[in-house]
């Protein structure tokens, strides 16, 4: 690599946590900080829904790699897990972790609705105040949050999803807003339909699937390395003015 690209793009020195990392985007996230040079650190349920993603870390990184353990629908749980990460000294912050529940709104039950906006919003404004509070202090940090085509679009039949990743596009905005001046960007991705355990159902449905598939310019469903790249990039020097953005990764759906 040369020192332009090493300079620009590499990520040899940052410390980045990734929620979510057990699988599907927020595990290519993962793996893909690590090959940039990043320490990384996960985030999951349990040790055991992590292993994978440390495994595959340890056999191209000879950092080490540690865990935050807890579930992020439980406000409580998040306070516990993160009560000293300013002593991990977190540069990149990757707000991955998300849930989908699929009913049409009249059926949809409060708790569901209420656990897609725990898991999908509130844990990312209460993990981004954990991190972003030490990030401020040292004047640098960046911000990556995974919103969706819904932060856009109303989508079918996930009602409490679109309302929660609409948010996150807001909250993206909102904190790149207070903190851009004080060294910290927050950007969001916004991931196209990616083939991972969470489309699982419509990729199941004949119909959906052939429907989705018409509308991806680019023919194809995207990969969890097709978003990981991005967020390299956006952790990266060379993302340096590039503040409140949501940044779709869509094959072109959006541009339909
Ligand atoms: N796939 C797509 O087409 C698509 C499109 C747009 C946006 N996204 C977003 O991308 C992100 C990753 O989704 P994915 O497609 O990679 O789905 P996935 O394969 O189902 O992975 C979801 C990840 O989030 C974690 N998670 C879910 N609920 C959690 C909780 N309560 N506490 C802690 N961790 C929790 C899961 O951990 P466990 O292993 O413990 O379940 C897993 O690591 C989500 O924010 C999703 O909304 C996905």
């Amino acid at each position: 690599m040369s020192n332009w690209v090493e300079s620009h793009f590499g990520l040899s020195g940052k410390k980045v946590l990734v929620t979510g990392s057990s699988k599907g985007i927020g595990a290519a996230i993962a793996i893909a900080m690590a090959e940039a040079g990043a320490e990384v650190v996960l985030q999951g349920r349990s040790s055991q829904s992590l292993a994978a993603t440390k495994s595959a870390i340890e056999a191209i990184s000879a950092h080490p790699v540690s865990e935050v353990i807890c579930d992020v629908s439980s406000a409580s749980e998040i306070t516990a897990a993160f009560a000293d990460i300013s002593t991990l000294a977190i540069d990149v912050l990757v707000n991955n972790a998300g849930s989908i529940s699929r009913a049409p709104a009249a059926d949809t039950l409060y708790e569901d609705w209420s656990r897609i906006i725990d898991t999908n919003l509130n844990s990312i404004f209460q993990i981004s105040q954990a991190c972003g509070r030490a990030m401020l202090e040292r004047g640098s940090g960046r911000i990556i949050n995974i919103a969706s085509l819904l932060s856009f679009q109303g989508g079918i039949n996930v009602p409490a999803y679109t309302a929660s990743k609409h948010a996150v596009a807001g909250l993206t905005k909102a904190l790149a807003n207070e903190w851009g001046a004080r060294g910290v960007n927050v950007n969001a991705i916004a991931p196209g339909y990616i083939a991972t355990d969470n489309t699982a159902a419509l990729r199941a449905d004949q119909d959906r699937n052939a429907s989705i598939l018409a509308r991806i310019p680019i023919g194809r469903w995207g990969a969890p390395e097709d978003i990981s790249a991005v967020a390299v990039f956006l952790a990266s020097a060379a993302a340096g003015y590039i503040n409140g953005e949501i940044l779709t990764v869509d094959g072109g759906w959006m541009g339909r």
